[in-house]
């Protein structure tokens, strides 16, 4: 990748810049309940203003879909949350467009922050669902452009999204380069696929086969084991013969499970036994290795346990997306516990979380800030990891 970034921008002194984030974040009864996409945008924003940049920021919160939506999907509590975090005075406008804003701009002084209303909220206009911020629409992007001098896109999130607000702007303006964390999140995980220190371990959790389909592909292709977790591994155990109970599978992916076992051999790993419950419950569980009839899996079991503590030792390189099962119960979440505890444990070597559920999960358990590298991006990592081109990233200005 040869993109612009922060550090090709010459002079920002006075210069209005666009900066987008993905401050996407969880807000639980009007809170924001993680903070780490927040923090991880420091660094750009902090160079920013310490080089006399006008920053304006901006990001997406959630889908918004009708007019109601906008009540609940305010980034004002998350534009406090930056201003708490950070110390920073973040000035909050309430508006995606108009004089309010363009007024606060031209007010601007250098190292100052303005912070607009959530990019989706152009979605739904006068109560219609028209998606001005999600397709991109030409003139949404142009009159954004036209409010800065640079744009910065720091948004790894939603980088896998061509919006207005990332591609729309990038094509519309004059100067545009990565941020910061784009750049840390692009040289980790390009790293990590295209020139791993090896053993090279990739574990895939999550419910859904068909989430995962290509980046089990691509990572069977270029990592030394692949192991695959609870809920997914069911719909292997159906390709299998063997019996999954009620739990979670997708009988129509059965065919493709197959043909990736008789692809890949033995480098697939599959999850061999499982915690199990009669309901989707936080109930202590039964350890089989076939789920019973009436029963569902909701962990992956020691056995596999013990398997995953022993393909990871020795692993130069283990990259980790989706929890090995319902780990926000206190019940399930044995698997995912002993892969982050082993994770962090490995000496020498280069972890990484693919974002998602799995950092979410790390974070709860206190050892997110021991690994390598834990993605900003659910979605964007695992695109990213299938090889994709990324349109935030692609639209940026080559050096
Ligand atoms: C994410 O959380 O994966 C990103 O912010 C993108 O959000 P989206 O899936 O709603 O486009």
């Amino acid at each position: 990748m040869n993109k612009k970034t922060l550090n090709d921008l010459k002079d920002l002194n006075g210069k209005i810049v666009l900066t987008r984030v993905d401050f996407n974040v969880p807000i639980k009864d009007g809170v924001v309940t993680d903070t780490n996409r927040i923090s991880a945008a420091f660094p750009t924003i902090k160079y920013l203003l310490e080089n006399n940049a006008k920053v304006v920021l901006f990001t997406h919160l959630g889908r918004v879909t009708s007019e109601e939506d906008k009540i609940s999907k305010s980034v004002k509590v998350v534009a406090e949350k930056l201003a708490e975090l950070s110390g920073w005075d973040v000035k909050f406008i309430p508006n995606t467009r108009g004089k309010e804003l363009e007024k606060a701009i031209s007010k601007m002084t250098n190292g100052s922050i303005v912070m607009f209303e959530n990019t989706r909220f152009e979605d739904v206009i006068d109560g219609e669902l028209v998606k001005r911020e999600s397709k991109n629409d030409p003139e949404l992007g142009k009159y954004w452009a036209s409010l800065g001098d640079v744009f910065v896109n720091d948004a790894f999130g939603t980088a896998h999204r061509a919006h207005a607000s990332n591609v729309g702007i990038a094509s519309n303006i004059n100067e545009s380069a990565i941020g910061f964390l784009i750049e840390k999140e692009v040289k980790f995980l390009h790293g990590a696929v295209t020139n791993p220190k090896r053993p090279f371990v990739a574990l895939l959790g999550g419910a859904k086969v068909s989430d995962k389909i290509n980046v089990i592909e691509s990572l069977a292709q270029k990592a030394d084991k692949v192991i695959i977790g609870t809920a997914m591994c069911y719909t292997f155990h159906l390709a299998m013969g063997r019996k999954v109970g009620n739990s979670l599978c997708e009988p129509e992916k059965v065919d493709l499970a197959k043909e990736l076992l008789e692809k890949y051999g033995d480098k697939l790993i599959i999850a061999e036994d499982s915690y199990c419950s009669k309901e989707f419950a936080d109930v202590p569980g039964e350890v089989h290795d076939e789920i019973p009839d009436g029963m569902m899996g909701m962990d992956a079991g020691p056995k596999t346990i013990e398997r995953v503590k022993k393909e990871l030792q020795g692993a130069k390189t283990v990259v980790w997306n989706g929890p090995f099962g319902v780990s926000e119960f206190e019940n399930f979440k044995h698997a995912t516990q002993a892969i982050a505890e082993t994770m962090v444990s490995l000496e020498g070597a280069t972890t990484i979380i693919g974002g998602g559920d799995s950092a979410a999960a790390a974070t709860k358990l206190g050892l997110a800030d021991q690994f390598t590298h834990v993605s900003t991006g659910g979605g964007a990592s695992m695109e990213f990891l299938e090889g994709k081109v990324l349109p935030g990233i692609d639209a940026i200005e080559e050096k």
